[in-house]
This record gives C-alpha cells, sequence and structure tokens, in this order.
C-alpha cells in the first residue's frame, strides 16, 4: 500500500529507509549510508520562488554513470516527425487505438497523433495514444523533452517512478515530470488511453479568479508518491526520448534507485471523480475553461501553452439555453478524447479512446443529432452522467503525424451534413 502526501506542489521530505535523507542540508560531505546527493531541476536555478521546483535525490549509485546511448528504433510510431507539407483545414476524428496484435510494452505501444512545436523550444504539447500488454520488467523510460500526462481510458496502470510508486485506473491521471525515469507495469494484462506531452511550463492549478479560494481541482486532492526505490542489480534498459528521437543504453542496474528525497518537483496522482465541477444556474454555459484542471501558461497572459480541460458528470439546469456545446470557431487548438460514456456534442462516431481534432478556426460544435435535441429538449434540470471526456487545448496549432493522417475517420465532416436552413421572416 502506496503512502501518498497529499497536496499539489508541495514541498516533500520522504525516505524508504529510516535516516536516509541528510537533515539541514541538501549536500553533505557524506550522505547517510554512502548515498549519492543528485538535484533534479524542474525550473531555471533563477526561476521566481513561487514557479521553481526542483528536488534533491539520494540514491545508490550518481544517474550520471551510464554508457553512451546509441539511436532506438523499436518503437516507430512514438514521436516521428510531422509531414511538412501543407495541412487541409479539414476537422479530423479517429477510432481507437487498435488492441496490440503482438507483445508490446508502454513504449513500444505508444502512437504519437498530434504534435505542436519542437522539444527545443520549450514549448508546445503533443497527443500520444497507448496500447500495451506488456510490463515494462527489464526496461525504464525518462523523457528529456517534457513531463507526460497519463490519461487512462482503459487498464490500470502502475507507474513506478524515481521518487515513488503510483497506481492509477481510468478515471485518474497522473503527472511525471520532464527527466524522471520510470517503469510502467499492467496489473490488469492490457491497457490503453492517452498521454499528453508538455513541453512548456509545468502544469499548475488555474487561477480562479472570482470563483474564490476554492473549486475546479482541489490543491489537497493531488497525491505525491513517498520514496520508494528497487535495489536491483541485473540489466535493465533506458530508453529516453530526447529532441524528439528515441536513444536506448543499458544499466548495470535498475535506475528507479533513490532511496530518500526532498522537494517540490515530483509525480503525483489526481482523481478526476474530486473534480468540482462549476456552471451555470442561471443561462448560458460558462466557456468551457471552466473545466480546467491544469494549465501550462506560455509568455502571454490568459494564453495557455496547454489546458487538460474535464467534461465531467454534471447538472445541466440553464434556462431557455442551448445546452450542449455550441457552435464554435476558436484561435487555440482542440484535440478531444474520451475516457468512458459519451460526449454531449457528438450522438456517435467518437467512441471512448476515439480522438478528435478541431484546429485553429476550424469550424465546429453539436453535430445535426444532438442540435435537434437539444434544439427540441424540454429543459428540465437533467445530469450528464456516467461519462469523461477531455481536452487538450494549446495555442499551438497541432499537426497530425503521418501515421495519425493515413487513420483518420475518412467522413468527420458529414458530422455537420444537413442543418436545416433558418427561415427568415
Ligand atoms: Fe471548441
Amino acid at each position: 500500500m502506496t503512502h501518498y502526501f497529499p497536496g499539489f506542489g508541495n514541498h516533500v521530505s520522504t525516505e524508504a529507509v529510516p535516516g536516509a535523507l541528510p537533515i539541514g542540508r541538501n549536500s553533505p560531505q557524506r550522505p547517510p549510508y554512502g548515498l549519492y546527493a543528485e538535484q533534479l531541476s524542474g525550473t531555471a536555478f533563477t526561476a521566481p520562488r513561487a514557479e521553481n521546483r526542483r528536488s534533491w535525490l539520494y540514491r545508490l549509485r550518481p544517474s550520471a554513470e551510464h554508457p553512451p546511448y546509441r539511436p532506438y528504433d523499436g518503437a516507430p510510431r512514438f514521436s516521428p516527425p510531422t509531414p511538412v507539407r501543407p495541412l487541409a483545414p479539414n476537422r479530423l476524428r479517429w477510432d481507437p487505438i487498435p488492441a496490440p496484435a503482438a507483445p508490446v510494452d508502454w513504449i513500444d505501444g505508444m502512437e504519437t497523433m498530434l504534435a505542436t512545436r519542437d522539444p527545443a523550444d520549450l514549448e508546445g504539447v503533443v497527443v500520444h495514444r497507448y496500447a500495451a500488454n506488456r510490463d515494462m520488467d527489464t526496461r525504464a523510460f525518462v523523457n528529456a523533452d517534457g513531463e507526460l500526462l497519463f490519461i487512462p481510458q482503459a487498464g490500470a496502470l502502475t507507474l513506478l517512478t524515481e521518487l515513488g510508486r503510483i497506481d492509477i485506473a481510468p478515471g485518474h491521471i497522473a503527472v511525471i515530470p520532464r527527466g524522471i525515469r520510470f517503469r510502467v507495469l499492467l496489473p490488469e494484462g492490457s491497457a490503453a488511453g492517452y498521454v499528453a506531452e508538455n513541453f512548456g511550463a509545468p502544469f499548475r492549478l488555474p487561477d480562479l479568479g472570482p470563483i474564490g479560494a476554492n473549486g475546479l481541482a482541489n490543491p489537497r486532492d493531488f497525491e505525491t508518491p513517498a520514496a520508494w526505490f528497487e535495489d536491483r542489480d541485473a540489466p535493465i534498459a533506458l530508453v529516453q526520448k530526447a529532441l524528439a528521437s528515441l536513444w536506448i543504453t543499458t544499466l548495470p542496474h535498475s535506475p528507479l534507485d533513490v532511496v530518500a528525497w526532498h522537494g517540490n518537483l515530483a509525480p503525483y496522482r489526481y482523481d478526476l471523480a474530486r473534480f468540482n465541477t462549476i456552471n451555470t444556474v442561471s443561462f448560458d454555459h460558462p466557456d468551457p475553461s471552466i473545466f480546467t484542471v491544469l494549465t501550462s501558461p506560455s509568455t502571454v497572459a490568459g494564453r495557455a501553452n496547454a489546458d487538460f480541460v474535464i467534461f465531467p458528470p454534471r447538472w445541466m439546469v440553464a434556462e431557455d439555453t442551448f445546452r450542449p456545446p455550441w457552435f464554435h470557431r476558436n484561435v487555440m487548438s482542440e484535440a478531444m478524447g474520451l475516457i468512458h460514456g459519451a460526449y454531449d456534442a457528438k450522438a456517435e462516431g467518437f467512441a471512448p479512446g476515439g480522438l478528435s481534432l478541431h484546429n485553429i478556426m476550424a469550424g465546429h460544435g453539436p453535430d445535426v443529432a444532438s442540435w435537434r435535441g437539444a434544439t427540441e429538449a424540454v429543459l428540465q434540470p437533467h445530469k450528464i452522467d456516467g461519462t469523461m471526456a477531455f481536452m487538450v487545448e494549446t495555442c499551438w496549432p497541432y499537426r497530425p503525424t503521418e501515421h495519425a493522417l493515413a487513420h483518420a475517420q475518412p467522413d468527420y465532416d458529414a458530422v455537420w451534413d444537413g442543418f436545416p436552413k433558418a427561415k427568415l421572416p
């Protein structure tokens, strides 16, 4: 049973062996038990204090000790370059990722769908999906390009990270910061879901403005794991994603050997059922930013590098209001996924595990069936239940990968065919 510390971005001190954590200094001349002290910086040394994220790790061996990396080609759909040819401004949608035909772990089961920017820009977001049926027993992964937001859709995941063990299932999310090494185990034998990769400022909780001191995702509901480590002197392959390419090296021991750590740069998990959903009690529904769980700001105030937004179960009570998401054209770009249930703007064709893209200025909104139903509905209080959709919204237009372009549904545009013309007097 893993112990978790509650709270978002807290300074945690934790040791898996009593006495392993130095007291009163970060880098003593001789750390306890001969452990190696290492600082992991998630922001620049000189970042403002409120944004500064770093942790000190005390480990069996320094992570600097590793052989050279060589190219890794075992995951051809994971982070391939996106096509540079012109991208038609069409709306796109995809069916769920198929179950793997052969045994693959989380690394090899990753497929990149939508990408923005280059990791070297230190801004941008990428949307991946995974389908895996094999534990990462003798392999670990580390991403130098950004933090990873796990959004499971089917099957539980155990994330064994340098800083602790995180268990999540569909309905939970987890974030693993840039640079933290981990293994992914599949307690149910197989799993599928989404991963959003954030090259920019680390995800944080959005400001609440007039909402007040409480609401949306509350800080206390985020959970950071206690120190945990494995003392395993057997070869393990370490795959690293760096500058959008995959590389591999072999270590003679597990890299998950951090016996104690302290700091505020750490993986965490969150149960989406804890989200305090706020919406209208009069008319019109607020912009979907009201459903923001986590945000990564850009350098322009109010314009997110990435927003992680959910569409959770909620009461619909608005009077004289078209209640589903309205028709919309957006300067931001919207990638949507579905964890379970049905999304209230699409009657069919958007299955759990599916994905859609409404890029910059693409007209979108309810399909004809959803529009008709909502237009004719008797507006009683009504609960949308048994559903969880999400959006990764970004100010950077997405470019689908070649694989994504080749597998898009051929007829998504037809969803918006057949609207009756308005009748003027
Ligand atoms: Fe939209």
